[in-house]
Order: C-alpha cells, then structure tokens, then sequence
C-alpha cells in the first residue's frame, strides 16, 4: 500500500515502524472520536429537537457517573499516547553500546561528517546496513536540524551544545538528510544523502578512504598542542582533573550538583571551563572558546571518551547514555550507588 499511496516516506530504520505504529494509533483515535462527536450531535440534534412551539425543555440532573466516565476515560487514553510515546522516546535516545560513532558538525550551508577512523564527507554519509550508528552533533554557528526522514530521526543542533542521537538502518539504499531548521539563506540547499550499504562494503568503502587520522588521535594531538596535559594529569602535579575513565562517569561539583560526564559536558567544560568546576580544583582553567573549532571540539571529546574504552572499566559503569534496562552488564547495581565516591577518590 505505501508504494501505491505514499503518504509515508519508507521505513528504512530499526525505529521506523514504531514510530509509524505510534502514528497510525493517534489518527485512528482522533477519527475515531471525530466522528463519535460529530454523529452524537446529529443525532442528538434530531432526537431532542423541539416539537412544537409550545414545548418547554425540562430541567437535566447531573449525573457523577457520567462525569467520571468521561473524564477517566479520556484521561487513560492520553496516558495511553504517553506512554507509548516516552517508551519510542527512551529507544531513539539510547543508543546501544556497540554503536559505531560518527561525529557531525552543522555549519551554513552543510553537513560535515567525520567516522570513527577520520574518514571524512560533506552532504553523504555512508552507514552500514544493520548496525547502530551513534551521531555526535555539533554546529558552528545557528541552529540547525538533522532531519532523515526514512528512518523517522529529527534533532536539533544547537550552537554550544553537542546532541547525540542514533540509529540502525534496515534496508540499503539512499535516502534523503534534510536540515529541518530555518537557518539562513540557503537553509533550503542544505541537503545531502544517507547512503546505506552492506558492512561489507561499508568496510571497503571506509578502507579506500583517504587514510586520515581517527577522530581520537586528531584529539589527542589538540590535547597536547594546547597544553592541556600540563594540568590534567594522573599524578599529584595535576592541576585539573584527570580524565582517564572520566567519560559516562558522575562528577561532583564544587557547587554539591552532581552531574555525568557527556559529550555536552567535555565540550562545555573546554569552552567555559568554570561553569562546572569540579570539587576539589580551583577554577583556573581558561578557556578555549574561539581558539579549537567545532569539529577540533569533537575530536577532543572523541579522545577522552577513548582514555575511558581504554582503561579497565571500573564496576558499576554503564556505557554512556545507555543505562536502560537490559543493556548495563551490571543492571542490579542502582545507579545512586554507583560511582560518585570512587571518582572523588581517584582525584
Ligand atoms: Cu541548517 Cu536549515
């Protein structure tokens, strides 16, 4: 049906159809209460019209019965959307462990995608078929929308902020990026195209690339070429805190907030190091805004997520932004037990 009448683009990702099946429920209630409404009013209306012109309408009781039917039942059926909707909401926005990451920079007017292993394009990106892409996202100036809509995925991209957003792609083929936030001029070329392809050609593909260094290492290059391994150090020298292990970790602040260590969080704390000062160290650190690109901001995070892959994983820590059920190998452990205590006495 959807090729004969293609009210829907096709569903090309893991969380499409749900997204659709969501949809599809919310216009079958929506006509399906249209149209009670509208029927119960013709037929009131031609019931209880009035007869004669003599004839006086007499008084209506009130009925409690009726009044908690029909705010009960309306209110189930909302929850009903909500719930459904949170459950769609929690899948789009955890990605699983094992995703492959790639980092994205918005800029008017384009799309800058950089893989894993430093392969870089502009306008195409190339996933494999049936593996879960993690997108960490960027932008350089205003907002932007990365927007692919076969697999049902939309997220803004703010300036000063890093958003993450994933998916799995079930079917090969090409498929439209659109950015989906006015942002400019030319907001309207900012276009480019999703090419999914088998892994292994995927892997070919990535293996003739132009042979550029991983996102990781690019970082770890920054790191060293700013000095930043003067202060974030491991020893007792260290004047800032340590970063091996850091990543998806809780940090206490100077301020008694406790918050996890993000993609959002790096970033920040490079750009506008004494927002979130962590407790223990003095707010010294200056900052890098203006002076390391986006895309260099990206490569900064992608190192000191790679000093926590490296290390030993302590017990207790979940893969970042993934402690949804069934995939924290440690899942009995509650999160409020988890690491605070263990981080501050690493530092
Ligand atoms: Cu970028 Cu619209």
């Amino acid at each position: 049906m959807r090729d004969t009448f293609p009210l829907f683009p096709q569903q090309a990702s893991t969380i499409a159809a749900r997204v659709d099946a969501l949809y599809f429920y919310l216009i079958a209630v929506t006509i399906f209460f249209s149209l009670l409404i509208a029927l119960s009013i013709l037929y009131f209306a031609i019931k209880y019209r009035r007869r004669s012109e003599s004839e006086l309408p007499h008084g209506v009781e009130g009925s409690l019965k009726l009044e908690i039917a029909w705010s009960v039942i309306p209110l189930l059926i909302t929850f009903s959307f909500f719930i459904w909707g949170a459950s769609i909401f929690f899948a789009m926005n955890r990605p699983p462990g094992d995703a492959i990451e790639i980092s994205v920079v918005a800029k008017q007017w384009m799309w800058k995608f950089q893989h894993a292993d430093g392969q870089r394009e502009i306008n195409e990106l190339h996933v494999p078929l049936g593996q879960a892409v993690k997108l960490t996202m960027a932008s350089e100036d205003v907002i932007h929308s990365f927007y692919v809509p076969a697999f049902r995925m939309k997220r803004d991209v703010l300036p000063g902020k890093v958003a993450t957003y994933w998916f799995e792609a079930t079917r090969p083929g090409r498929y439209h990026l659109f950015c989906a936030e006015y942002c400019g001029t030319k907001h309207s070329g900012m276009i480019g195209w999703v090419e999914v392809m088998d892994p292994v050609d995927f892997q070919s593909w990535l293996a003739g690339g132009t042979g550029s260094e991983s996102l990781a290492s690019a970082g770890a290059k920054l790191f060293a070429q700013h000095a930043c391994n003067t202060c974030h150090r491991p020893d007792s020298l260290a004047r800032g805190p340590n970063l091996e292990g850091l990543f998806g970790k809780k940090v206490q602040l100077q301020d008694g907030r406790t918050i996890v260590a993000d993609e959002s969080y790096i970033r920040e704390s490079i750009v506008m190091p004494n927002a979130k000062t962590v407790a223990g160290f003095q707010p010294i650190m200056p900052t890098f805004q203006g002076l390391i690109s986006e895309e260099g901001l990206l490569q900064l995070v992608a190192y000191v997520k790679s000093l926590s892959k490296a290390a030993p994983s302590p017990e207790g820590v979940a893969p970042p932004l993934s402690k949804s059920r069934g995939q924290t190998p440690q899942g009995s452990a509650p999160a409020s037990v988890q690491e605070p205590p263990r981080s501050e006495a690493k530092k």
